[in-house]
Order: C-alpha cells, then structure tokens, then sequence
C-alpha cells in the first residue's frame, strides 16, 4: 500500500475541504470551506501536509508553529482509509516539522467523545494538560468539552 505525502498548497483547496467535510460532518461539526483553507495556509506559521494513498486522497493535517509553540490545527483521515496508519503518519508529519522548527510543545484540542482521536494522540504521547467546558458547538446545539493535550518536543 503506497502512501504519499505531500505539502498541502495553494492548490490543494477543493481537496481539502473534501477530505475535511467527509471527516467532521459525521461527528456533527462544521465542515472547513475552501476558504477556511485559503486563509489558514496564508497565516503566519501554517504548515499543511496532505496524503494519499494508492492515488487517492487519504487525509490531511495543519499545524500552526508561533515561536516555541505549535498547534495542530486539524487532522483527518478519509473515512475509507482508517486504521491503515494515515492518521499516524500524518502525525509524524506534523512532529518532525514541529521538532524541525525548534518548538518544544505541540498542544492539541479534542473533543472528550472522540476516542478514536484521543487514543491515537494517546499512542503518541500526548498528554491531558486543561479542559474548556463547552468548547464545542455540534451542528445539532450540542455542546461538547474539548481535552486540552501536549506533547512535550524538548
Ligand atoms: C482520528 C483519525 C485521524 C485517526 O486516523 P487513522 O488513520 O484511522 O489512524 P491510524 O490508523 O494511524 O491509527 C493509529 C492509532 O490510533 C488509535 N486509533 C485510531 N482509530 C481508532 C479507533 N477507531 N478506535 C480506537 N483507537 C483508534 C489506535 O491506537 C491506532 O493504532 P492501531 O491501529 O495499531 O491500533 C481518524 O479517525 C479521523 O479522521 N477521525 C475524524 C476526524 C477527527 O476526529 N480528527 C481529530 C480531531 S481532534
């Protein structure tokens, strides 16, 4: 199974919002619009890598670097293509970017239901450091605590 990765680009944009609509409407939260995409990769700091595997787009991730911190923006797998090791591959994108930049911590956050989510950032050594109450607003007028996790790069 051929898995390539790439950076996410300019040119990328319908891709992306495709991948992120087919990864968050199901969970019931607001799909990243092409310009979401736009915006976010002309940002200071943004960095987007995007993978496919056997020719198709499997997932992608974002991550905001500011001085010795970063972010991870968002990640997603397409859901035809999970539990094949995209999710993780694009997380070991994302931390050799991170590590590369100098950051020392790169903070995440995850809804408290999203155990697939929570257990690979869990395999990956992150660690809960904060919760905000309500933090997402699902489509339905839900609201749903988002886990605050770091991983330590230093
Ligand atoms: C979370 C997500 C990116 C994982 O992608 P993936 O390609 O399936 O992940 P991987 O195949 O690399 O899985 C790596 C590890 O994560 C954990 N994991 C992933 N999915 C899991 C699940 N459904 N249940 C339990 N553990 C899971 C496992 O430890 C897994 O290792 P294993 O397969 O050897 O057991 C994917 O489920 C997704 O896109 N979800 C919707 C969007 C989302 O929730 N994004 C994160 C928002 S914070």
């Amino acid at each position: 199974m051929a898995m390539v990765l790439s950076r996410l680009g300019a040119l990328d944009l319908d891709r992306a919002a495709a991948l992120h609509a087919a990864s968050f409407v199901p969970l019931g939260e607001r799909a990243w619009t092409r310009q979401d995409f736009a915006e976010l990769l002309a940002s200071p700091g943004v960095a987007g890598f995007l993978l496919e595997i056997e020719g198709g787009d499997a997932g992608l991730a974002l991550c905001r670097i500011a001085a010795d911190e970063a972010e991870l923006l968002t990640i997603a797998v397409a859901p035809t293509r999970r539990r094949q090791g995209a999710g993780s591959r694009l997380l070991q994108a994302v931390v050799e970017r991170v590590r590369a930049s100098g950051a020392r911590s790169l903070f995440l956050e995850v809804a408290g239901d999203n155990e697939p989510a929570r257990s690979l950032y869990g395999s990956w050594g992150f660690a809960p450091v904060g919760s905000r109450r309500a933090y997402y607003r699902r489509v339905s007028g839900d609201a749903v605590d988002a886990i605050v996790m770091r991983l330590s790069l230093s």
